[in-house]
């Protein structure tokens, strides 16, 4: 032993917070910024610096993973590393006693050296993305950051679907979604590529589909969806669509391939087929052009046409699995068919559900005996499973959770990983196709349903990202809707469930802004919006004030009085009580300036809270919120009437409050929400009588209003009655329902 040296251990301290600083200095993003979050990873200090002429080394079997990480570390190319201890990138195959996971893989990155190792092509690949997305998180995209790490997916399937239907996208523009899929671990391509909006696959036997059915009347699909939805021919001045040639999808495949992903390609059947229709009509129950979707399951010819397309299909794209569709056909056609009829007879098919699965079933005999895997909607579930089939659940999980207790694989698409639907406040933003899924419910989702046991869930093959793009005309429009959501959804793919935490996923985001920059990605900008929720303590009669941001710990300053919140309110960080009725007004501020537009918000802790109500008309069961407690819980609906907050009613709303004795009432108020869209209208007019037996009542004047129901946007409108302190002990609030659709009501205020 040496005597101790108190100066040696200073030294030794000082080298330490030396190198600590050089790490900060260099203004590196360690790799703790990884997104989908590794197995294990270890940031280290120290930087591999890059140059253009470092080498890349990889045994054959990864030689495409050399080459494409060169290339898009923008190296000279695949070299011999030079003496042993040179500087380099080099892969190295595991041996099976490293008991690599599939597609897993290792990464070491030192000053001198980094490894790439894994056992298979596919883990090499992902070797390669994470030192790729490593690089271009970087501001000196030359300095890579030293790290350890360990990782491996937990699903086998990734998946991103594109609708290129009902707009279409150019091949560089599905290079680039590509190209963004593989930077975050997405595995699988699904490239929607028919449905009645256009044909998009040239297919050599059936000219029509290209000549006419690839074209429409209107660019935009709204406006198209609006009109008696005609095709038109290629060259017309206002033609609007177009369709990839075999040799431009050759060209995705292997583009997607070289990225370690698989295309799966999409021929609807039997139903979303109008376009296939309008110009073979003889497929089509009627004989004529534009008048049915399906095709006629009856008809030889169908199955015919159906397997030379898919022929062709087959030839072009390797992947495992065809996806046929399935999905939202009508029956109504084959029931007045003879030629269905005849086939449900001399097949003994008891439904139309079952004529379908007759379809689908011909089709998967098809596809086996060319060596594939039929994949499709969960509709296919309906008439009977075809016996290999592959469930995709889109309708909710039911299906999902049906098949797999079938032994059936199944692909999770529930409306958690419908990147149409609103992504924020949908007053602020571009038309959608309605339903609100903010980033955090993306990434919230578990893919494998409660319901299943241990040999079910391992059904469950992984998840898929859907975007279908009736809002979507442009690309700009799909890479706004599809991120950051779809990073969020690839973590729910890849990473372990007790490793994934939303507010450090968020943190984690914030360095991905740079790389989404960088790759000119017209991503979705989280708003300086601040949400305010107001969470009722029942016990001390006061409302536990929150708020909540697109932003990342932003800087909340907030007044209680009415005023304008300034750099110098007071700082928010946990929620606050307030009472009765109290005006909030808040802003997020950064360096010392007011971000957006200011919140206002009213807290109320009113005199109905708690208070029982009865129902003279019942709400929806469809939309139950809290049932009898809604209208009285103290907790306001927010921009979704899916917040189980909104009590639904497809009737008149007629409710009674007791509010315990009789007492002065100075003012009753009632919200409902308006949005034409999905079919919620606010109601004629509000009225309110008061009683203080609950037997004889006084109605005040009727409350009107003055919005349309053909204002397309969504709007939240207050009937506020000044009731000048009626002594009351009841209320009863009436609201007639005109439109037919749905009135949603979240509160009833009193004081
Ligand atoms: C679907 O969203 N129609 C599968």
């Amino acid at each position: 032993m040496f005597p101790m040296n108190p100066l040696a251990g200073i030294l030794l301290l000082s080298l330490v917070a030396t190198q600590a600083l050089i790490a900060q200095d260099a203004a590196t993003r360690g790799a703790d910024a990884l997104i989908p979050k590794p197995v294990s990873c270890i940031n280290k200090t120290g930087v591999f610096v890059l140059d253009p002429g470092t080498p890349v080394a990889a045994p054959i079997a990864f030689r495409e993973a050399g080459q494409l990480l060169a290339e898009q570390l923008r190296l000279s190319g695949q070299k011999k590393p030079g003496k042993k201890r040179g500087k380099a990138i080099v892969f190295e195959q595991a041996s099976p006693q490293d008991h690599l996971q599939a597609e897993g893989y290792k990464l070491h990155i030192t000053p001198t050296r980094i490894t790439l190792t894994a056992q298979t092509l596919p883990g090499a690949m992902h070797a390669a993305f994470t030192l790729i997305q490593l690089q271009r998180l970087q501001p000196d995209l030359s300095k890579i950051p030293c790290a350890e790490i360990t990782d491996y997916p937990r699903f086998r399937y990734r998946g991103m679907h594109l609708d290129v239907s009902r707009h279409f996208f150019p091949v560089s523009f599905i290079k680039k979604y590509i190209d963004l899929m593989a930077m975050y671990k997405y595995n699988t391509f699904h490239w929607h590529l028919t449905d009645g909006p256009g044909w998009r696959l040239e297919i050599k036997q059936y000219p029509l589909l290209n000549q006419v059915a690839a074209f429409r009347t209107h660019s935009d699909w709204k406006s198209w969806w609006k009109s008696d939805r005609r095709y038109s021919n290629a060259g017309t001045p206002n033609a609007y669509g177009g369709f990839y040639t075999q040799e431009e999808a050759r060209e995705i495949v292997a583009y997607a391939a070289r990225r370690g992903i698989t295309v799966i390609p999409e021929i609807e059947m039997p139903g979303h087929s109008e376009e296939v229709l309008a110009v073979y009509p003889e497929l089509s129950c009627s004989g004529q052009p534009y008048k049915n979707g399906e095709f006629c399951i009856g008809n030889d010819a169908t199955v015919t046409f159906l397997q030379n397309v898919l022929s062709e299909v087959i030839d072009i794209f390797p992947s495992t699995y065809i996806h046929v569709g399935g999905d939202e056909a009508g029956t109504k056609a084959w029931a007045q068919c003879d030629k269905c009829q005849l086939r449900k007879k001399q097949e003994g098919l008891h439904t139309e559900h079952e004529l379908q699965a007759y379809l689908i079933k011909r089709m998967e005999h098809f596809l086996k005996s060319r060596g594939r895997k039929l994949l499709g909607w969960d509709e296919i579930l309906e008439g009977g499973l075809p016996p290999d089939a592959t469930v995709m659940s889109w309708r909710g999980e039911k299906g999902g959770i049906e098949a797999a207790r079938q032994g059936h694989d199944v692909v999770m698409t529930p409306g958690e990983t419908y990147l149409d639907a609103y992504q924020s406040d949908p007053t602020t933003q571009p038309e959608a196709i309605g339903g609100f899924l903010p980033l955090q419910r993306v990434y919230n989702y578990e893919p494998i349903p409660a319901a299943l046991n241990a040999e079910q869930a391992k059904h469950i093959l992984g998840v898929q990202a859907n975007l279908w793009t009736e809002y979507m005309p442009t690309t700009y429009q799909v890479e706004y809707m599809a991120y950051p959501r779809a990073i969020a959804l690839a973590e729910v793919a890849w990473t372990q469930p007790d490793k994934r935490q939303f507010d450090d996923f968020h943190r984690r985001l914030q360095a991905h802004y740079l790389l989404l920059q960088r790759q000119a990605v017209n991503y979705y900008r989280p708003s300086t919006f601040l949400a305010v929720y107001a969470q009722p303590d029942y016990a001390r009669q006061v409302n536990l004030v929150s708020f909540t941001s697109e932003q990342f710990q932003p800087e909340i300053r907030y007044t209680t009085d009415g005023s304008a919140p300034t750099a110098a309110s007071s700082l928010y960080n946990s929620p606050f009580p307030v009472s009765g009725q109290t005006e909030i007004r808040a802003a997020i501020f950064k360096n010392g300036q007011p971000q957006g537009s200011l919140t206002a918000y009213t807290a109320n802790y009113h005199k109905a809270i708690g208070k029982k109500v009865q129902y003279n008309q019942r709400w929806s069961d469809s939309y139950p919120a809290q049932q009898e407690a809604t209208l009285t819980n103290g907790v306001r609906g927010s921009i979704t009437y899916s917040d189980k907050q909104w009590l639904g009613y497809l009737k008149d709303f007629d409710v009674t409050i007791d509010m315990e004795s009789l007492q002065p009432i100075a003012s009753v108020a009632v919200q409902f929400m308006h949005q034409p869209g999905p079919g919620v209208f606010l109601p004629s007019y509000v009225e309110v009588q008061f009683s203080e037996d609950g037997v004889h009542f006084t109605p005040f004047p009727r409350m009107t209003h003055d919005v349309s129901s053909d204002n397309p946007k969504l709007l939240f409108k207050t009937f506020a009655l000044d009731s000048r302190n009626v002594a009351a002990r009841y209320i009863r609030v009436i609201a007639p329902n005109v439109m037919g659709g749905f009135m949603f009501v979240d509160e009833i205020v009193v004081y």
